[in-house]
């Protein structure tokens, strides 16, 4: 036995210093081709190379001239093939140009939105949907996609939470990394894969007040212990590139930002991809009142690290110019050409310039949509399901009441970003309740178009839907144009006149079961007590009607969890489970003391700590939130040793028990607290999960490997350190829960 773990060890280390030679030998090779091309390239060639334009129409002349790297947004492959034929065979030196474009939760097949995504604490299936997108863009040209988009956010205000993977750097980052490789596949020239764009560095999900493109300040360890992880890690999966974000942090605009895109990205991290501007950053930091004017910020940009501008015209006018007269070194403008003709040989493209969309399977083939299903099903989290309303049993109903105005809204169901989405493609919830139960049994009347409206001339034949049925399926949310770039909101309670349609249909007394589609948590904690079930659904996409369906008949349990805590208002936020203790610390107790006594002696007699005297301290649901068909039993949650060194890896495990009659999968969440540190540590943080699947009346045990080293911070010195010293952790199934194991760190 011990012979062939040896032989085993031996063989898996040949194939490991194989690998590694293998790559060092690509590497090499690439890395001389580099080096002649830009021994041939004039400075206006070099220059070409940082330059990203709209659109394939009108370039011939500058792509000729060499003149330009990349063409964003151009999806006709006949003009794309036409325009690389002139940068291959009528430019001097031949260097393909990239086709970029937004594809940012699936390509014609749209997926879930990303937090959607997220909510499926999946990672494998997010890899695959990211595949499943780079191979439907790549049959329409596309090269390079700007995702994933990896800002942390703790504020449901910001429409781009839609856009990202919510409020935790451990969760964002499994999410991040499990994107990049789903796009970028084995090898960069793979025929399927797209470059990654990790975007946008850094810290755009802390805009203050939760509106976009708004002013970020944050101290630097939390910008390194909460915004920076998922950046981190998708250098460590290779991510080829990175957007530099159009937000400032702590008084510098991101696009004119040495500290992170030299020292940060470059120095400590040491990656060597190429950063893009966002749309028009690099003009805009004149704006910010960073730069004088266009050729200020061209300096200041690209000084700080910023390789390939996007869509201003500031490098192309002024880069040149400051070369000659010795303001910006020539050397400079070389490492960036370096770094983006690296990439460009990583993808093949000057072997493999052109498309030809047959070499691909048709876009939204069967195996596509059923994917996008598999996803959208696995997104939806179940908040509330009283006197187990849901699964429904469709033999059980004469009549169901559809209602709502996202029951049958193809686009909106679509989500934010979807260039390439076509509400034709859409299977509606409608369309698949229909399918489920025959169309005779369907009592459809929507109750209000679009979830904006403040007419209530539909309530009428709602009410009367849900009195003829046994059920209503109450279809309510945001359309898609209420969250996503620029979209933010103040309110985020449900817009339009739903609070009402709500009150108007419960009156009928039928159990009602609420499917909410949002890009974002919505607050509406007083109508939900209306509700007898709700399913939180995001915006599922392409086939978010069979995904719901699914769910809502008990083809499959729900098994989302939430990516981000909900508010029960939005005067909580930012309201976020890895808070921090104070020095007075609301609890239960202190809190629920306000009603024992009278409100007049109310002012007197509470505890003076850290909760709203309205709304006390406590979210509506909190993070990795989610209920089941089934239930689960937590057991013997322990730590392998009781001290470990530093350097060592803990072991934890638990027992977890299907107690119901129903198969499904849980995330099992292990959360862990620094008891004591040189800066205070949150309360609790996830430092790992696992989705496992557990037959009705079988037990899983789980366990988690956790390096002491993933268990530190930034101190005052801004060093990663974990310091010794005593941990409690907990494992349970959402971020609500004891941390009762306890372990040192010596
Ligand atoms: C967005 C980016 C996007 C770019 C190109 C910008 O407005 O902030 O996320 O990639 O446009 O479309």
């Amino acid at each position: 036995m011990k012979k062939l773990i040896h032989l085993l060890l031996v063989l898996t280390l040949f194939q490991f210093t194989c690998s590694t030679e293998k790559t060092n030998n690509q590497q090499a090779a690439i890395d001389t081709r580099v080096n002649a091309l830009i021994k041939q390239m004039t400075l206006d060639e070099k220059i070409g190379q940082l330059i990203q334009k709209n659109g394939a129409a009108g370039m011939d002349s500058l792509v000729r001239a060499g003149a330009l790297s990349s063409v964003l947004n151009e999806i006709d492959v006949l003009a794309q093939n036409q325009l690389q034929r002139v940068a291959m065979e009528e430019s001097r030196l031949g260097i393909p140009l990239i086709f970029a474009r937004d594809v940012i939760h699936g390509f014609n097949t749209v997926l879930p939105i990303p937090l959607g995504q997220a909510a499926t604490w999946n990672p494998d299936l997010v890899k695959e949907g990211a595949a499943m997108s780079a191979t439907e863009a790549r049959s329409s040209g596309i090269r390079w996609t700007f995702s994933p988009m990896i800002d942390v956010t703790r504020d449901p205000r910001w429409g781009r939470i839609a856009e990202g993977y919510g409020e935790d750097p451990v969760l964002t980052s499994a999410m991040g990394v499990a994107t990049i490789k789903g796009y970028q596949g084995e090898e960069l020239s793979g025929k399927n894969s797209m470059l990654a764009c990790a975007k946008h560095f850094a810290a755009y999900g802390a805009a203050e007040a939760g509106r976009d493109y708004h002013t970020v300040a944050v101290p630097e360890n939390e910008l390194r212990d909460v915004y920076l992880p998922p950046f981190k890690a998708a250098v460590e999966a290779e991510a080829g590139t990175f957007m530099a974000a159009f937000n400032e942090i702590n008084g510098i605009p991101a696009t004119g930002n040495k500290f992170l895109l030299s020292k940060v990205l470059r120095d400590e991290w040491n990656f060597k991809g190429f950063v893009v501007s966002d749309w028009e950053s690099v003009r805009q930091l004149v704006v910010h009142g960073y730069a004088h004017d266009n050729k200020d910020a061209a300096y200041k940009s690209f000084t700080a690290g910023c390789d390939m501008e996007m869509a201003s015209t500031c490098y192309e006018t002024y880069l040149k110019e400051m070369v000659n007269s010795g303001v910006v070194g020539e050397e400079l403008i070389n490492e960036a050409v370096r770094d983006i003709l690296t990439i460009k040989f990583k993808m093949g493209l000057f072997e493999n310039p052109y498309t030809n969309p047959d070499d691909y399977p048709a876009v939204l083939n069967d195996e596509h949509k059923q994917l996008s299903r598999n996803i959208a099903r696995e997104s939806l989290v179940l908040l509330k399901n009283e006197s187990a309303v849901l699964p429904l049993k469709k033999d059980n109903i004469r009549k169901v009441a559809v209602i709502g105005p996202l029951a049958d809204a193809p686009h909106d169901q679509l989500g934010t970003w979807i260039f390439d989405g076509n509400k034709a493609n859409s299977t509606t919830p409608l369309q698949a309740i229909q399918d489920y139960c025959g169309k005779d049994k369907v009592i459809y009347a929507p109750g209000m178009d679009i979830s904006r409206t403040m007419n209530r001339t539909g309530f009428a034949k709602a009410i009367d839907a849900a009195k003829q049925s046994d059920v209503v399926l109450l279809f309510i949310g945001e359309e898609s144009i209420l969250s996503g770039e620029s979209h933010c909101r103040a309110d985020i309670s449900l817009p339009g006149l739903q609070e009402e349609l709500i009150t108007e249909i419960a009156k009928t007394g039928k159990p009602i079961v609420a499917v909410v589609m949002a890009g974002r948590p919505l607050t509406f904690e007083e109508s939900a007590k209306e509700l007898d079930a709700i399913l939180y659904a995001w915006h599922p996409g392409t086939m978010a009607g069979p995904a719901v369906a699914d769910v809502l008949f008990g083809q499959e349990s729900p098994s989302g969890k939430l990516p981000v805590t909900f508010p029960r208002t939005v005067g909580q936020i930012p309201i976020y489970y890895a808070q921090k203790n104070s020095g007075k610390p609301a609890s239960d107790e202190t809190w629920e003391r306000m009603y024992e006594i009278p409100p007049e002696a109310f002012q007197l007699s509470v505890g003076n700590t850290n909760h709203y005297i309205d709304y006390g301290f406590k979210p509506w649901f909190p993070f990795g939130y989610g209920l089941s068909y089934t239930s689960f039993e937590y057991s013997n949650q322990k730590v392998e040793k009781a001290v470990y060194n530093l350097g060592d890896t803990i072991k934890f495990s638990v027992t977890v028990v299907n107690t119901g009659k129903t198969d499904a999968k849980e995330v099992v969440q292990l959360y862990v607290r620094d008891l004591v540190g040189s800066r205070t540590r949150p309360v609790k943080q996830l430092e790992d999960f696992k989705k496992v699947f557990i037959a009705a009346g079988d037990s899983a045990e789980v366990d988690f490997s956790v390096p002491t080293n993933s268990l530190g911070f930034h101190d005052q010195e801004m060093n990663y350190v974990t310091e010794s010293g005593d941990f409690l952790a907990g494992i349970g199934s959402n971020s609500d829960l004891e941390l009762n194991i306890q372990f040192t760190i010596k």
